[in-house]
């Protein structure tokens, strides 16, 4: 970032940015084709819509407006946007092909990295959205055990299997939805009740290994013995802790092994790939007759010589203690300011230092979206790409972090300002975070 982008403040100019999201609203529904990327995430009018480039820790906008990013692509840029490691390997791949009417040998390479490495892993299949692979770990369990209930907790994505037990159930047959129980993370009473609820019924559980809350009264360890003495599986949904926690993930940092772990986000640095890794007996039944997976990219060998790529630097260098010192001094940092500020009661930053966010709320404790959209206003003024979500980079530096933590500074100064005057939306120079794509796009109604 230049000098003069570091001192700049005021609005920067977005002209690209909104012609290209007047045109995606009329092309795409949603106007993104991911959800948490998309322009409800953003205060309208004064964050861009779309990036065109990324470098490190930074990416540059349509318009050429520089930020630092801590969203990172929502978790797989691990070790920064075109990490030379990763892109010399896809470039050297690219030449020799990408998908063949066999596989390539990197298939076999990139299995066997991953049983040295990820704990639970004895055998690994591969796909490409983390999607794929919790979807494929509910119905792989369901074919092992012959029971048809998951239980779950956490976000998996968008499948039936997943969205029939929440509010966005829509599409989704009664059928399917009843067979997916929830339970709370950190409440075990919340998963007894589901195995006295569905006895010898439950095939699994699905869950995230830890969220923004630390495990307590070991959970995952009581999980562990539940689902043993009950008879299902514990699946690990890693997608997002995978090589992140620590290499072999967050089954290795809290030092419990699921019965099947999925991989996505932080294995390629980007590059579309995903995995589902498990005990030898379990993954041996996608080898029986009745049961089906099978996608054409799977082995793709472009996504796994990014994959070796990654996973070699983050075995080889210090990827996850790097991370951890950057992510603890802008999340320690961040609270420390809101104390100073006065603002500790309306807003924190939680969470591991590997993935934290920064969240804000009113009196009442309700999320105050207007104080989020006043901050990211500040932070987007002076090249902070703010989304609340924080997952620090191998790539980000010191240099970073202490630009960020000075433009949080600022922006909490003139939060603190505007909470005083009662004034938090009227410094709002475009709509809020979370209105509607309608909303924003107000001359379409
Ligand atoms: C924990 C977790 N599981 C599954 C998914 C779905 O992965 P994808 O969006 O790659 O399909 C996500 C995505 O955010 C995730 O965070």
């Amino acid at each position: 970032m230049d000098d003069q982008q570091r001192v700049s403040t005021g609005e920067r100019p977005l002209e690209r940015s909104r012609e290209l999201l007047h045109r995606a609203t009329d092309v795409i529904p949603g106007g993104s084709q991911t959800q948490s990327k998309g322009p409800s995430n953003w205060v309208r009018g004064v964050a861009p819509t779309h990036v065109e480039r990324g470098e490190g820790s930074h990416v540059w906008d349509v318009d050429g407006n520089e930020y630092v990013d801590y969203t990172m692509a929502l978790g797989p840029a691990i070790l920064g946007y075109d990490y030379p490691a990763v892109t010399d390997a896809v470039e050297a791949q690219l030449h020799d092909g990408t998908t063949f009417s066999m596989p390539h040998p990197l298939q076999v390479e990139v299995a066997e990295l991953f049983t040295d490495v990820v704990p639970c892993a004895e055998m690994v299949r591969f796909a490409k959205n983390g999607n794929d692979v919790t979807t494929l770990a509910a119905k792989l369990a369901r074919a092992y055990t012959g029971r048809d209930v998951v239980a779950t907790q956490g976000y998996h994505g968008w499948p039936d299997v997943w969205t029939g037990a929440t509010e966005m159930d829509r599409g989704v047959p009664a059928s399917t939805a009843d067979l997916t129980a929830t339970f709370e993370y950190n409440d075990v009473e919340s998963l007894e009740r589901i195995f006295e609820a569905h006895p010898d019924d439950v095939a699994a559980v699905v869950t995230t290994p830890v969220n923004l809350h630390p495990p307590e009264d070991d959970f995952l360890q009581r999980v562990r013995e539940l689902t043993r003495e009950h008879g299902a599986l514990l699946v690990f949904d890693e997608v997002l802790t995978g090589f992140r926690f620590a290499l072999g993930g967050a089954q290795e940092f809290f030092d419990v092994t699921p019965d099947l772990g999925c991989f996505a986000k932080g294995m390629a640095n980007g590059f579309p790939i995903s995995a589902l890794a498990g005990r030898e007996d379990v993954m041996r039944t996608l080898e029986d007759d009745d049961v089906f997976f099978s996608t054409t990219y799977a082995g793709e060998a472009m996504s796994l010589a990014a994959t070796k790529a990654c996973i070699d630097v983050i075995r080889e260098e210090d990827v996850t203690d790097r991370i951890a010192v950057r992510g603890r001094t802008l999340r320690d940092g961040y609270n420390d300011l809101a104390v100073e500020y006065g603002l500790a009661d309306r807003t924190s930053a939680t969470g591991y230092p590997w993935r934290f966010a920064v969240r804000f709320h009113d009196e009442d404790g309700d999320v105050d979206t207007a104080a989020k959209s006043l901050f990211m206003q500040e932070c987007m003024d002076r090249g902070v790409l703010f989304s609340g979500t924080h997952l620090p980079s191998y790539s980000h530096t010191t240099d970073d972090v202490a630009y960020t933590l000075d433009v949080y500074e600022t922006a909490l100064a003139e939060l603190a300002d505007a909470v005083e005057d009662d004034e938090v939306t009227d410094r709002l120079r475009g709509d809020p975070v979370g209105a509607t794509l309608r909303q924003r796009t107000g001359e379409r109604d």
